[in-house]
């Protein structure tokens, strides 16, 4: 099986930086293709001891009066790799009074990847019979005028609402999965051309764990994982780890 990327979202976990280095010590301890996405507090230090730490969301200015905001600027200085970009739970307004717009989002991703940043867009519907519509719809304006030159460095994440987080129903099933990433495929293969396209890594995120890793790897169309809640227990983790190191 070809290396695939692992993408850690710790939300908003853990609770001290002690246990932030721990969680950055097992992924050290494998040679994986791993990068973590940390909360803003801890970005600093950790992007001391590994080199592939992202942001979980950045702000879409480069700098001025925007408080609580962080930029590509400050990121790209202490040697950040990138950031995620809409995901579900920032496009939402519980968390964010507006939510993010997929005009936010265009320009979030715009500023990362001119900027030679990693860019990790999430995409996926509320409930499952909108997965066309919504997919297509998300892809269209958030990768709006991208110039192609720099989609080396983007990664799309398929993360199914109704499959991620706390409230999730369940994971998406593989045959869930081979439809969804198979029509962002698609949707990137007509909106760019098909070489173009074929640059970008397509992973699926939701309920990820070591039960269910591996059936979720082996499908061909899928370069990788985004794992929410099991990326920030250390014993999840290191057993998660250790499932794909033995595929
Ligand atoms: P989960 O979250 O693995 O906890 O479902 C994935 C995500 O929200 O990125």
């Amino acid at each position: 099986m070809p290396m695939k990327l692992i993408i850690a979202n710790w939300k908003e976990n853990p609770d001290s930086l002690e246990d932030a280095h721990k969680l950055i010590k097992i992924s050290n301890n494998f040679k994986l293709d791993i990068l973590q996405a940390v909360p803003y507090i801890f970005a600093n230090e950790l992007a001391k001891e590994n080199t592939e730490i992202l942001l979980q969301d950045i702000s879409k200015f480069e700098n001025g009066s925007h408080t609580g905001e962080v930029s590509y600027k400050m990121a790209k200085n202490i040697g950040i790799f990138g950031s995620i970009v809409g995901h579900s739970e920032r496009r939402e307004s519980r968390i964010n009074i507006h939510g993010d717009r997929d005009e936010d989002i265009n320009q979030k991703l715009k500023n990362l990847l001119a900027n030679d940043l990693v860019a990790v867009l999430c995409v996926g519907e509320e409930v499952r019979e909108n997965m066309q519509k919504v997919l297509e719809l998300q892809i269209v304006s958030d990768l709006k005028s991208i110039d192609t030159k720099f989609l080396e460095k983007l990664v799309i994440a398929y993360e199914p609402i109704w499959a991620i987080g706390e409230a999730a129903l369940r994971a998406a099933s593989a045959q869930e999965i081979l439809e969804s990433l198979n029509f962002v495929k698609s949707s990137l293969e007509k909106k760019f051309d098909k070489e173009v396209a074929g640059k970008i890594k397509i992973l699926y995120g939701g309920s990820v764990d070591e039960n269910n890793v591996e059936e979720i790897l082996k499908i061909g169309v899928c370069d990788g994982v985004l794992v929410g809640r099991a990326s920030s227990d250390p014993t999840k983790w290191q057993k998660l780890l250790e499932k794909i190191n033995s595929i």
